[in-house]
């Protein structure tokens, strides 16, 4: 996805953007470019497609100088790869780069053609540049239009501008997308990322939503949406929160754990407007295809699987389309029938998972309507060949057993079944309903956290466990094979996940006072069901562990433990109910010493059948 980098300082500042660019390579890209503002006061632009370091050649060939300027990488929406349409766009003597997507751009492009204004690239961006530029000729003051701007702007944008009237000033705004002030002695600057300027500072101001700044070389501005000043507090970069190291915490799978609120915050970036979401950010091919699918295929493996297991609850309930899950090493293996307008979707956290990539070969060579990766690793072998892709931005995951890898994938299979439903014309008050929960979903999985202590504690009664049952019903099925296949890889405890309904029809007969038993519990439709369900494994002595909502109300007693999750809007509550899942098996394998990062006879990659 798109990355912007700027700054205004007393030095050159070249060298910092394209370093910044270079930091931001990890989120993919296919397109860069850099302008500056030259000290004869002219604002010089370099484009390139592919990589930053064809746009380093090409400056090495002609070197761009400035202390005031704005580099970015280009995820293509709007408009193919090409030079023409990477960014900085220029429009008179301004300079911007955006990242998000502008949905109303198609207007705007045709009232500004009508008052002469030329486009030059397919992008929604000039549109922004030339209305700057348009509102600028009027009012002769940037403040002034870059608020009249940003009122006539719909969707999600963060922008970086400079203009050649003020050449000590950088403007930026963000609504929807994610932008951040760097603070330094005499120089400030703007990021999509902090980790794009921790070269030049650790000192972060967060915009808020809807807010724009002018910033000088020691100054700087905040504004709120109603053009009202607002101050934040200069925070300083905790550095362990997204690097390749530990930190304060003891694994990286406790590290990982915590840091889902900004994981998925961070693949939800440019997705959401306020009450839909923004199908754009698919890219024009992918996009223009949704209106024709007509029933999906998923395949993946392992967590990936029980992502696409949750997918297929959410996909035939909000859209109305068949989908069919399979585990990938099945799939490559056997005669598929795929009816007119199937989507294939292979689900992968590497996207290097051997039989995940055949299983997407094999698709590839079928008649699908079209394959998409949903995967973690921008330039992974999954997302070069299939034909689109979604990014979760989850960051590198080091611990063999996945987890924030698994929720941000269930975030963004509830993005794209929220996209389907919006072509589908289904009813809006549930797409604006799954914008809010998606929207809502960091806080509440910081919330959920806060019970770590508590299932620590309950992970004792596990210790002298060899096997225990996971049960959970419709979506939540899924989160009980999630939480069964955590416990299994890293505390070696053979457990198993059933529909709990399927409990009589075989696994009762294994419950005991020494089977630890835990369910799912939600407060859902379902939830009367799963209760009939829990009295018949008390009624047998099994010790039983309700992860429940708080008002779901179940019985208490002698050898039953309840952990009190908040409540939720029901659809995103899979992606809740994962985290104290995720929690215990963590505490379980503590206590029984195990190397939790590095199960045994298990590899992060399984780049072989
Ligand atoms: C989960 O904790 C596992 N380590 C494993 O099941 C994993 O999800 C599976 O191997 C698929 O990996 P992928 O998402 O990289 O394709």
């Amino acid at each position: 996805m798109c990355g912007i980098v700027g700054g205004i300082a007393t030095r050159d500042l070249t060298p910092v953007l394209l370093e910044g660019l270079r930091r931001l390579e990890y989120r993919g890209y296919d397109s860069a470019g850099i302008a500056a503002l030259d000290a004869a006061g002219a604002v010089n632009r370099a484009r390139s497609t592919g990589k930053v370091a064809e746009l380093e050649q090409r400056l090495a060939r002609q070197p761009l100088t400035g202390q005031l300027g704005i580099a970015h990488t280009r995820w293509a929406t709007h408009g193919k790869a090409s030079e023409q349409n990477a960014h900085p766009h220029c429009s008179d003597r301004l300079a911007i780069v955006h990242n998000g997507i502008i949905e109303n751009h198609h207007p705007l492009r045709l009232q500004l053609q009508e008052l002469g204004y030329v486009f030059t690239s397919e992008t929604d961006t000039e549109v922004v540049a030339h209305l700057l530029a348009h509102h600028y000729g009027r009012q002769q003051n940037m403040l002034s239009a870059l608020r009249c701007t940003l009122a006539e702007l719909r969707g999600a944008f963060a922008l970086g501008i400079i203009h050649q009237d003020e050449p000590d000033t950088l403007y930026c705004a963000r609504m929807g997308s994610p932008l951040v002030i760097g603070v330094g002695s005499g120089e400030h600057y703007i990021g999509s990322d902090p980790l794009a300027l921790l070269q030049v500072t650790d000192r972060f101001i967060y915009l808020d939503e809807g807010e724009h700044a002018r910033l000088t070389r020691d100054d700087c501005q905040i504004w709120s949406k109603q053009n009202q000043p607002v101050q934040h507090a200069v925070q300083q970069y905790q550095h362990a929160a997204l690097s390749m190291e530990k930190g304060e915490y003891q694994h990286f799978m406790l590290k990982e754990i915590f840091e889902q609120p900004a994981a998925i915050a961070d693949t939800l970036d440019g997705l959401l407007a306020d009450d839909h979401v923004l199908t754009a950010a698919l890219g024009p091919g992918a996009e223009s295809q949704l209106p024709l699918i007509r029933n999906i295929h998923i395949v993946a493996c392992g967590t990936s699987y029980h992502a696409g297991m949750v997918a297929r609850y959410w996909i035939e309930e909000q859209t109305g389309l068949p989908c069919q899950v399979e585990v990938a090493s099945e799939y490559r293996y056997r005669q598929v029938c795929v009816p007119e307008g199937t989507l294939l979707i292979a689900i992968s956290q590497s996207g290097e998972t051997a039989d995940t990539l055949a299983a997407l070969r094999y698709a590839r060579e079928q008649q699908y309507l079209g394959t998409l990766a949903i995967c973690n690793v921008p330039g992974s072998s999954l997302v070069r060949e299939a034909d689109w892709r979604l990014l979760t931005h989850a960051g590198p995951e080091i611990g063999v057993a996945s987890t924030k890898a698994f929720t941000t994938q269930l975030t963004a299979l509830l993005w794209l079944t929220t996209a389907l439903a919006q072509v589908r014309e289904r009813a809006p008050e549930i797409i604006a309903a799954n914008v809010r929960a998606l929207r809502s979903l960091p806080a509440r999985i910081s919330d959920t956290l806060e019970l770590a202590p508590a299932i620590a504690e309950l992970a004792k009664q596990f210790q002298a466990k060899h096997h225990a049952l996971f049960l959970g019903r419709g979506p939540h099925y899924p989160i009980a094979m999630e939480g069964a296949l955590k416990l299994k890889e890293i505390s070696y405890i053979h457990a198993e996940a059933y529909a709990a309904g399927e409990l009589k029809h075989g696994p009762l007969a294994l419950v005991d006072d020494d089977m630890p038993v835990v369910s799912v519990a939600p407060s859902d439709s379902l939830l009367e069901k799963l209760k009939s369900n829990l009295q018949e494994v008390r009624a047998r002595g099994g010790q039983l562990i309700n992860f429940a909502c708080e008002r779901a109300a179940l019985d208490d007693g002698e050898g039953i433990t309840h952990i009190a999750m908040p409540w939720v809007y029901e659809t995103v509550s899979p992606i809740l109910y994962t985290i104290p899942l995720q929690l215990l098996s963590y505490h379980v394998a503590l206590i029984k010493g195990t190397d939790v990062d590095k199960p045994r006879n298990l590899a992060k990659s399984v780049t072989v059948e």
